[in-house]
C-alpha cells in the first residue's frame, strides 16, 4: 500500500459490458464518463448535485459476505468513477430499447403518457426498475418512496403514477377501499356505458414484467470479489489521487499521514463541495472495501452498525429488528426509521458516517441519534474510543469533536427501555427528498407506572450552525410531573433557550422557532397519549395527533373521444415517449462532439451595480486546455439587443446592473477546463450608489420601464361613494424559476467558406435567435440555420437569454472557427436567466352587502430586474386578463414594470396572467370574507352571464364559463363536501381542511398580430412516407404528435406514415415563438392547409384508381394569413388581442397541520374547457407549485440564494393531489382554432391556485379557533412557513416579531 504508486485499471460493468480504465481521473462522475466517453447519452444531467434525478442508474454489487447482490439505485452525477471498481451498472441503454424489446417500465411510463418533454423520463424509468428489481409487485408506498428523488416539470406525475401502479399487485382494484364501495366488496359497477367510457391508455396492451428477461449481474466480478486481492487500488488524476485501501490498518496508515484527505463513502457531500465550492483534495481515500466499517453486531443493549453501511440498509435493518423486539425496546429504532424515510431520496441515502461526520446544521438523523444517548466508536493510530453522540460532539458548522485523522467506525443505537418514549418529527419545504427547515430527537424516561419524568432529552437541527440540544428545556421538565403546568413552563425556557438573531442565516426565524414549539407540543400530546394508553394516567388528550392522509388514489380523466378511424381527438401517446423511454431521444447536448470542438464557460458579475475596473483574463489563458477569452470587443456586428426600445449588452462593457450579468466567456478544450478557467478570471469593480432590488425601492424612486398600461371602465370614484363597504388591501406574489429540467444549451458550428453556421439550440423560437445571430456577428440571417429537434422544458423561458447565450457562443465559433458548445450549469442557470415576475399589487374593492362587487381598482407592480426583456408585453398582460372571469361594472387596471438591479426577468407560462388573477382572486376572497359569505357565493354572484363584454370592448359568449362552474361543482359534490369540511374542522384543533373553487378565463393568442402566423412545409416521398415540418419547437408539450395528428387526418393516413424530424429555419422561415397556448393554432392551421394543398393535387389520381393504396397514388403523382387580425388600442382602451377565450373551474380541497404548516392536497377536481381537444392525453399539465411552494431568495446584496433543486423547490411525487380527477368538458366547440379545439397550456396553470385558496380557507378555520375573524394577509406562494404563522395558533403568538428596520434580513422580499 502506498498513495504513491502507480495508478490501478479500474474494472466494472455497464449494461453487461466490461468496462476497463487505466488513467480514471478521481474528478470524473459516471455520468460524464457515459455521456462523453461511452456516448451513452441516455442518463441526463438537469442538476449536477443529486437534486433531480434525471442522472438515475442502477448500480448492483455483489457481496462475499452472504453471496447475495445488493442493486440500488445512485445519482450518476455524485458516484465517482473510481468508485466502480467491481460494480455492475446499468444505465437506460441497458434497460431496453425500441431497436430490440423495450421494457415494460419503459412502455408503461410512455404509453400511460408519463413522457412529456421526456428529459426525467429516463431517470424515472431507473428509479422505477430498480425498485422492480428488488420487488416485482410494489406498494404504491414503495412507488412513491422510489419516485421522490426524480423531479418532473411537464407531466405533474399524475401519470407517470399511474403508468408505474400497473405494476402494484392491487392494481386492478378501484382502489376505493374503506370508502365502502370497493370492488373487492362484489359491488362491482356492471354499468356498459361505464366500461365504455374512453380511457387514457389501455392496461391489456402492456408488455408483461417478467424478471428472468434482465441483464443477470457479470459472474466474472462475482469472481473477483470471492477472489479479491488485498491490495490498495490507486488512481492518479490530473489534481487528485484516490487510494482505495483494502484493510483497517492500511486504511489508518494512510489517514494518519494525511489526516486532512477526506473518506469518501456516496460522495454526496464531498462531491458537491468539489463540484460547486472548487474544493480540491490532493487525496482522496476510499474505504469502501473495509470491511470492518460495514459489520453489523446486535448486543443486549442495542445494535453497533458499522459506519459505512448505506441509511438505507440501517431502515432494513432496524424494520427487521422491530419485528423480532418488543415495542418498548424498539422506540428509538422506529424514530429514526421515521426519519430515514424522509431523508433525501433513495438515490442519496448513502453512509451512515457521512451523514454524522457530515454534521449539517439540518441532519435529520443526528437529533435523533443524540436524543436516544447513541454513541460511535472511534479507531485512530492512538487505538479505538467510544466517544458519545451528545451536545459535544457537534462543535461547528460541519465540524465534530473528532479529529481529523480519527476514523468512525460504527455508531451504537441502543434499544430502549421500558417507560421509554422517542419521536422525532421533521418540516421541510417540501414533504420528500428536502432538507427539513427544522427537525427534531425527542426522547423522555418516565419511573415505571409514574408521569415523573426520570430523563429527558431534546435536540434541534435547523436552529443554528449544529444539532443544538435544549439542555435547560430538559431540566425545566426533569424530575416533575408531565403535565400542563411543566409543559407550559417548557415553552417558556424554549423559547427563550433557542433564540435566532433576527437576520440568521437560512432566514424563516419566527417560523423556525415556532416549530421547536409545535415540535415539543406534538411530542407533549403523543406523550399522553400513550401514558394513557398505558394507564398510567387518565387525562383526557386534547387531539390524537395523526399524520396528514398521503395515499395517492388512480387518478380519473373524463373526455370526449372522436371516431376509432379520427386520429384527431383521441389520446394517441406523445410521439416521442417510447423513444424518451429508452434514452434514445437526442437532446442539444446529446449531439456527438466534432473534431477539436470547443466548451464555452460564462464568467458573471458578482455585483449588483458597480463600474468595471478591469478585467484581467491573463491566469486564465494559461489554464491547460484554455483556447480563448471571448469579451465585448470580439463581437463582429451589433453588441446589444434591443426590445421595446431598450437596449441589453450580450457581454458588459463598463457596468454592471445585476449580479449575474454576463461579462466574458472562456473557450476551452473541454467543460472542466472551461470552467476552471472561467473561475480564474479576475473582475474589479467599483460599486456604484444605491442598487435597487424591492418593488418598494423602484416605487420610491420611480424606477420603471415605460411605457405603464391602465384601462379603465365606468365611473370609479362616483361608483365608490355609492358602494355599502370598501375593502383595501395589499398582496404579494412571489417569483418563479422555470426550472426547464433540460438546463440552456446549444452549439454553434461553423460549415462553408462564406461566414455560415449551423446552430443547435434548445430554443422556443428560431428565428429569434437566427436574426439575433446574425446581428451579432454583422451577417445575413440567410447564413445562419438554426435546428431544435425537441427541447427539454421551456416554460417561456427559452427565448430571449437564449438568445443572448446563442450570439455569445456564435461569437466565439467565429472567432475560433471551431465549434463551440454552451450547456449551463444548473446553478448558472438559475442566477442567470431570470424567471417568472414577483408582483406587488395594491387593491381597493366596492361591494353591495349582498355581495356584488361594483368598483375594483387595482395596481401592479411587476419587479422586471436590470432589463426590459418582455416586461412591457407582460405588463400589457396584466389589464387585458385581470377581470378573470367576472363582471366588474366600474374599474381600473394600473401596470407598471419596475426596473431593479436582479436579473432580468422574462416570458413565463400564463405571462403575467397567473399573477394578475391571483391578485383579483385574492381580493374576492376577502371581499367574501368581509362580508362573512362563502367565496364560491361571491365569484358566482359576480360572474359573466349571457352575451357579455369585456373592459376592452371585446365581445364573447360566457356559456362555457358558466357550464365549467356548474359541471365542476355537481362532479365534486361541492356542497356536501364543504358542509364535510365544516363538520372535521369542528372537530379538530390542530387539523383543518379547506375547499376552493376557482374559475379562468383566459385569452388565447399573442396580442401581437404579426406573432399568429405560421407556416409548414410538407414533403410525401414516393414510397407514401411523410415528412412534415412546421415553425413550432417540441418542448414537451407534445405538439409534433398533434401536428402529426393534423396530417394524419388531412391526408386520410395512419399517423405512422408520418414523422417530423427537426424545426429548422432552412425548412420554415420565420417562424413565431412557441408560446402563448398558440402554437396548436398557428402550426396546426400551416400543417392542414399544405396538407389539405397535397391531398387535392392527388384528387385526379384518386378519382382515376379509388380503391388503389397511398403509397400506389403517391407514386403515380410522381410520375405525373391564417387569423382575422388582433389589435388592442390602448388609447381607446379597446381592441379584440385574442382570438377567443379558453375557460376552466377547479375545485380543491386541503388539509392542513396547523401546528407547523404542512399540508396535504387531499382532492382536487377540474372541468376544464378544450373545445375538442385535439389529443386529451397532452392537454393536462400542473400548476401547484407557483402558488404553494416554489419560492426565489435573494441575499440583501441581490444575489440569488436558491441556484439548486436543494435550494429551490419544485413539486415533486408527493404533492400530487390524492384523488385527481379531471374533467373535459363535453359538446364544447371552437369555431376560432383548429378542429374547434382551445390552446390550454397557459390558462390550466392558474387553476393550481385553486390548493392557494383551499389553503387560506384552512388557515381561516385554524384562526377562528384563535378568536381571529375576518381577512388576514397570505402572500403567495403559500409555504408552510406563511401558513404556519398565518394560523397563529397560541404557540406562533409567544414568538416575538422582530421589528422591520431594526436589522438586516437574511434574504430580501423583492
Ligand atoms: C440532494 C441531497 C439531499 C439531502 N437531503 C438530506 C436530508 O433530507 N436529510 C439529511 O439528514 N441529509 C440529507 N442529505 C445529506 C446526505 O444524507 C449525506 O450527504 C449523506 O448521508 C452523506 O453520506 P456519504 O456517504 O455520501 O458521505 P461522503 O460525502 O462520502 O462523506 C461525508 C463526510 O463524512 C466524512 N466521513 C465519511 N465516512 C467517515 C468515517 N467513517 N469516518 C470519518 N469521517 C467520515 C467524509 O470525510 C466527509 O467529510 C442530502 C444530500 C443531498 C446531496
Ligand atoms: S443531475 Fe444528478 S441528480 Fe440532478
Ligand atoms: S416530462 Fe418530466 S421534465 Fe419534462
Amino acid at each position: 500500500m502506498s498513495a504513491e504508486k502507480e495508478g490501478d485499471m479500474l474494472c466494472f460493468f455497464i449494461n453487461g459490458k466490461k468496462v476497463t480504465e487505466k488513467n480514471a481521473d478521481p474528478e470524473t462522475m459516471l455520468l460524464s464518463f457515459l455521456r462523453e466517453k461511452l456516448r451513452l447519452t441516455g442518463t441526463k444531467s438537469g442538476c449536477g448535485g443529486g437534486g433531480c434525478g434525471a442522472c438515475t442508474v442502477m448500480v448492483s454489487r455483489y457481496q462475499p459476505a452472504t453471496k447475495t447482490i445488493m442493486h440500488f439505485s445512485a445519482n450518476a452525477c455524485l458516484l465517482p468513477l473510481c468508485s466502480l471498481q467491481g460494480a455492475a451498472v446499468t444505465t437506460v441503454e441497458g434497460v431496453g430499447s425500441t431497436k430490440s424489446r423495450i421494457h415494460p417500465v419503459q412502455e408503461r411510463i410512455a404509453k400511460a403518457h408519463g413522457s412529456q418533454c421526456g428529459f426525467c423520463t429516463p431517470g424515472m424509468v431507473m428509479s422505477m426498475y430498480t425498485l422492480l428489481r428488488n420487488k416485482p409487485q410494489p406498494s404504491m408506498e414503495d412507488i412513491t418512496q422510489h419516485l421522490a428523488g426524480n423531479l418532473c416539470r411537464c407531466t405533474g406525475y399524475r401519470p407517470i403514477i399511474d403508468g408505474c401502479r400497473t405494476f402494484c399487485q392491487e392494481e386492478n382494484c378501484c382502489q376505493a377501499n374503506g370508502a365502502g364501495d370497493c370492488c373487492l366488496n362484489g359491488d362491482k359497477n356492471d354499468d356498459e356505458a361505464e366500461r365504455e367510457k374512453p380511457r387514457l391508455f389501455n392496461n391489456e396492451e402492456f408488455l408483461p414484467l417478467d424478471p428472468t428477461q434482465e441483464l443477470i449481474f457479470p459472474p466474472e466480478l462475482i469472481l473477483m470479489s470471492e477472489s479479491a486481492s488485498p491490495q490498495s487500488l490507486t488512481f492518479q488524476g490530473e489534481r487528485m489521487r484516490w487510494v482505495s485501501p483494502s484493510s483497517l490498518q492500511e486504511l489508518l496508515q494512510l489517514k494518519t499521514r494525511n489526516p486532512a484527505a477526506p473518506l469518501v463513502m456516496g460522495n454526496t457531500n464531498i462531491g458537491p463541495d468539489i463540484k460547486f465550492k472548487g474544493t480540491v483534495h490532493p487525496l482522496i481515500i476510499s474505504p469502501t472495501r473495509v470491511m470492518e466499517l460495514f459489520e453489523v453486531t446486535q448486543t443486549q443493549q442495542g445494535v453497533w452498525v458499522g459506519a459505512g453501511c448505506s441509511l438505507s440498509e440501517l431502515q432494513s435493518l432496524l424494520e427487521k429488528l422491530l419485528l423480532q423486539s418488543p415495542q418498548e425496546k424498539t422506540e428509538l429504532f422506529r424514530a429514526l426509521i421515521q426519519q430515514l424515510g424522509n431523508l433525501g431520496s433513495q438515490q442519496i441515502r448513502n453512509s451512515l458516517g457521512g451523514n454524522i461526520m457530515s454534521a449539517f446544521p439540518n441532519s435529520d438523523l443526528n437529533p435523533v441519534l443524540a436524543a436516544g444517548s447513541c454513541r460511535v466508536s472511534v479507531i485512530s493510530n492512538g487505538g479505538r474510543r467510544e466517544v458519545p453522540l451528545d451536545q459535544n460532539f457537534f462543535v461547528s458548522f460541519g465540524k465534530t469533536i473528532l479529529k481529523p485523522e480519527d476514523i468512525l467506525l460504527s455508531v451504537f443505537i441502543p434499544f430502549s427501555r421500558k417507560g421509554e418514549f422517542v419521536r422525532a418529527f421533521r418540516q421541510a419545504p417540501r414533504k420528500e427528498s428536502s432538507f427539513s427547515t427544522v427537525t427534531t430527537g425527542m426522547r423522555v424516561f418516565f419511573s415505571e407506572g409514574s408521569r415523573v419524568v426520570q430523563d429527558v432529552s431534546i435536540y434541534y437541527g435547523g436552529m443554528g450552525p449544529t444539532t443544538v440540544s435544549a439542555s435547560k428545556t430538559c431540566q425545566a421538565i426533569i424530575s416533575r410531573r408531565w403535565d400542563e403546568e411543566t409543559l407550559s413552563r417548557a415553552y417558556d425556557v424554549l423559547l427563550e433557550e433557542l433564540v435566532l438573531p433576527p437576520s440568521a442565516p437560512g432566514g424563516k426565524v419566527e417560523f423556525r422557532r415556532s416549530l421547536t414549539l409545535s415540535f415539543l407540543f406534538k411530542f407533549n400530546l403523543e406523550v399522553l397519549q400513550r401514558l394513557r394508553d398505558m394507564n398510567v394516567i387518565t387525562d383526557e388528550v386534547p387531539e390524537k395527533m395523526q399524520p396528514l392522509p398521503k395515499e395517492i388514489q388512480p387518478s380519473l380523466q373524463e373526455f370526449q373521444s372522436q371516431s376509432e378511424q379520427d386520429p384527431v381527438g383521441r389520446p394517441m401517446m406523445h410521439r416521442s415517449a417510447l423513444s424518451q423511454a429508452t434514452g434514445e431521444a437526442v437532446y442539444c447536448d446529446d449531439i456527438p462532439t466534432t473534431d477539436g470542438e470547443l466548451f464555452l464557460a460564462l464568467v458573471t458579475s458578482s455585483r449588483a451595480k458597480a463600474r468595471i475596473t478591469g478585467l484581467d483574463v491573463s491566469e486564465a489563458l494559461q489554464f491547460p486546455g484554455v483556447v480563448d477569452v471571448i469579451t465585448v470587443k470580439d463581437i463582429p456586428g451589433k453588441k446589444v439587443r434591443e426590445m421595446c426600445g431598450y437596449e441589453e449588452e450580450l457581454l458588459a462593457e463598463s457596468e454592471v446592473s445585476c449580479v449575474g450579468q454576463m461579462l466574458c466567456a472562456v473557450v476551452a478544450d473541454t467543460r472542466a477546463h472551461a470552467r476552471r478557467g472561467a473561475a480564474a478570471v479576475k473582475v474589479g469593480y467599483e460599486d456604484l450608489p444605491e442598487p435597487i432590488f424591492t418593488t418598494e425601492e423602484a416605487i420610491e424612486k420611480s424606477s420603471f420601464f415605460e411605457p405603464l398600461r391602465s384601462i379603465e371602465r365606468g365611473n370609479l370614484t362616483e361608483a365608490f361613494k355609492t358602494v355599502d363597504q370598501i375593502l383595501e388591501g395589499e398582496f404579494r406574489m412571489g417569483g418563479q424559476e422555470h426550472f426547464y429540467l433540460e438546463t440552456q444549451s446549444m452549439l454553434v458550428v461553423p460549415v462553408g467558406e462564406e461566414t455560415e453556421f449551423n446552430v443547435y439550440v434548445s430554443s422556443q423560437y428560431l428565428s429569434f435567435t437566427q436574426d439575433a445571430i446574425a446581428e451579432t456577428l454583422g451577417i445575413p440571417s440567410n447564413r445562419v440555420t438554426c435546428h431544435v429537434k425537441r427541447i427539454g422544458g421551456a416554460f417561456g423561458g427559452k427565448v430571449f437569454k437564449t438568445a443572448i447565450l446563442a450570439c455569445i457562443t456564435s461569437v466565439a465559433a467565429w472567432k475560433t472557427n471551431r465549434a463551440v458548445r454552451c450547456v449551463l450549469e444548473r446553478g448558472e442557470d438559475m442566477l442567470i436567466t431570470g424567471g417568472r415576475h414577483p408582483v406587488l399589487a395594491k387593491y381597493k374593492a366596492g361591494f353591495m352587502q349582498d355581495g356584488r362587487i361594483v368598483a375594483v381598482d387595482i395596481q401592479y407592480f411587476i419587479n422586471a430586474g436590470n432589463a426590459v426583456d418582455e416586461s412591457i408585453v407582460i405588463v400589457e398582460q396584466i389589464p387585458l386578463h385581470f377581470e378573470n372571469a367576472y363582471n366588474f361594472p366600474n374599474l381600473r387596471c394600473r401596470a407598471a414594470a419596475c426596473r431593479t438591479n436582479l436579473p432580468s426577468n422574462t416570458a413565463f407560462r400564463g405571462f403575467g396572467v397567473p399573477q394578475a388573477l391571483m391578485v383579483l382572486e385574492n381580493m374576492i376572497n376577502d371581499v367574501a370574507m368581509a362580508l362573512g359569505r362563502p367565496a364560491d357565493q361571491i365569484r358566482e354572484m359576480n360572474m359573466y352571464e349571457g352575451p357579455s363584454i369585456t373592459h376592452y370592448k371585446f365581445a364573447f359568449s360566457p356559456e362555457n364559463l358558466r357550464r365549467c362552474w356548474q359541471e365542476c361543482k355537481e362532479k365534486c359534490e361541492f356542497s356536501a363536501r364543504r358542509s364535510a369540511v365544516q363538520e372535521f374542522n369542528l372537530q379538530h384543533r390542530w387539523r383543518k381542511r379547506g375547499m376552493a373553487i376557482v374559475p379562468v378565463k383566459f385569452g388565447v393568442a399573442f396580442s401581437e398580430s404579426f406573432l399568429n402566423q405560421a407556416a409548414a412545409l410538407v414533403h410525401i416521398y414516393k414510397d407514401g412516407s411523410v415528412l412534415v415540418s412546421h415553425g413550432g419547437t417540441e418542448m414537451g408539450q407534445g405538439l409534433h404528435t398533434k401536428m402529426q395528428q393534423v396530417a394524419s387526418r388531412e391526408l386520410h393516413i395512419p399517423a405512422s406514415k408520418i414523422y417530423i424530424s427537426e424545426t429548422s429555419t432552412n425548412t420554415v422561415p420565420n417562424t413565431s415563438p412557441s408560446g402563448a397556448s398558440y402554437s396548436t393554432d398557428a402550426n396546426g392551421m400551416a400543417v392542414k392547409d399544405a396538407c389539405q394543398i397535397l391531398y387535392q393535387r392527388l384528387e385526379p389520381i384518386r378519382k382515376k384508381k379509388p380503391k388503389g393504396s397511398w403509397e400506389s397514388w403517391v407514386m403515380a403523382a410522381f410520375l405525373d394569413k391564417i387569423r382575422p387580425d388582433l389589435y388592442m388600442d390602448w388609447e381607446k382602451m379597446e381592441g379584440q388581442p385574442y382570438a377567443y377565450f379558453t375557460f376552466g373551474v377547479c375545485c380543491c380541497e386541503v388539509e392542513l397541520d396547523c401546528l407547523t404548516g404542512d399540508y396535504r392536497t387531499v382532492r382536487t377536481d377540474i372541468v376544464a374547457d378544450t373545445g375538442k381537444s385535439v389529443n386529451p392525453s397532452i392537454d393536462i399539465g400542473q400548476g401547484l407549485g407557483l402558488f404553494t411552494l416554489e419560492e426565489l431568495k435573494f441575499s440583501p446584496a441581490g444575489l440569488l440564494y436558491t441556484r439548486s433543486p436543494s435550494q429551490y423547490k419544485i413539486p415533486g411525487v408527493c404533492d400530487v393531489p390524492l384523488h385527481f380527477n379531471v374533467y373535459l368538458l363535453s359538446n364544447a366547440d371552437n369555431p376560432h382554432a383548429i378542429y374547434s379545439s382551445k390552446g390550454i397550456g397557459e390558462p390550466v396553470l392558474f387553476l393550481g391556485s385553486t390548493a392557494f385558496f383551499a389553503i387560506k380557507d384552512a388557515v381561516s378555520a385554524a384562526r377562528s379557533d384563535s378568536g381571529l375573524f375576518g381577512p388576514f394577509s397570505l402572500n403567495s406562494p403559500a409555504t408552510p412557513e406563511r401558513i404556519c404563522l398565518a394560523c397563529a395558533s397560541p404557540l406562533t403568538q409567544k414568538i416575538p416579531a422582530s421589528k422591520p428596520g431594526s436589522f438586516t434580513p437574511w434574504a430580501l422580499n423583492i
